[in-house]
């Protein structure tokens, strides 16, 4: 089965309201104006999470553009966990997926494989769908552990995972994210190839450093199903691009 390319902007912690609202609104105008881009991809944008109501609002009542959250609490709740939001918090404020995972989370946060499975759990359980974010460092590159490194974060990351219906996994390598300097194509579709015999017919995105000029090479490859995309997802133009070159 081919998957319509899943074109996913993480905002991460960027903007205030208004260019949350602004870069809403620049969005699904585009969208609206090239209706053939819709039969061809769908989009998810993941603001910072004080924006997700505002965001909503502005969306409509059929919205052309999910809307995604950047993370979600371990703990179903409800509950005593100070400053936590719950999948089901998300779900009431009418969002339909949550990034989980993401490698600076992993590397800032400390957050393990293990607790990516417990908000993953949460999240499925919701109804929502979880971008589980993988991907290996420079150095585990180098050493040419790549694999054995996604392979791990794949079963740790899934392991309560019993229906991947609702499972999107993003690669993205670590040393792509923010630099500028995406993998070559060759890298990305055998990795993607790799992860495919993992996950069956779940989506795979490719992250990290996807922009207009790269994503026609990169989008385009077996077993990739869209991209999850950081700083080109903040300008409508760059998002739009990148989506047009599928
Ligand atoms: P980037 O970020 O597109 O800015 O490299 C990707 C990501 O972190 O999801």
């Amino acid at each position: 089965m081919t998957h319509k390319k899943l074109i996913a902007g993480n905002w991460k912690m960027n903007g205030d309201l208004a260019l949350a609202l602004t870069l809403t609104r620049e969005i699904v105008a585009g969208v609206e104006r090239d209706p053939a881009l819709l039969q061809r991809c769908d989009f998810l944008i993941c603001p910072p999470l004080v924006h997700l109501a505002r965001v909503r609002a502005n969306l409509g009542a059929t919205p052309l553009v999910m809307l995604g959250a950047q993370d979600c609490s371990a703990h179903a709740g409800p509950g005593a966990f100070t400053g936590d939001v719950s999948a089901s918090m998300l779900e009431d404020c009418g969002v339909g997926a949550v990034i989980l995972g993401h490698s600076e989370r992993r590397t800032l946060n400390h957050e393990t494989s293990a607790l990516v499975a417990q908000k993953a759990a949460c999240a499925l359980d919701r109804g929502l769908t979880a971008v589980i974010c993988v991907g290996e460092s420079e150095t585990e590159r180098e050493q040419g552990a790549h694999f054995d490194v996604v392979a791990r974060q794949i079963s740790e990351s899934l392991h309560k995972v019993e229906n991947t219906e609702n499972i999107v996994v993003a690669y993205e390598p670590v040393w792509a994210i923010g630099t500028g300097k995406a993998a070559t194509p060759d890298d990305v579709q055998a990795m993607h190839e790799f992860i495919r015999t993992k996950v069956g017919n779940s989506r795979i995105l490719y992250g990290g450093s996807v922009k207009p000029e790269n994503a026609g090479q990169l989008l385009n490859l077996p077993n990739v199903d869209g991209a999850l995309i950081g700083g080109a997802s903040l300008k409508a133009e760059s998002y739009l691009g990148i989506a047009k070159a599928v």
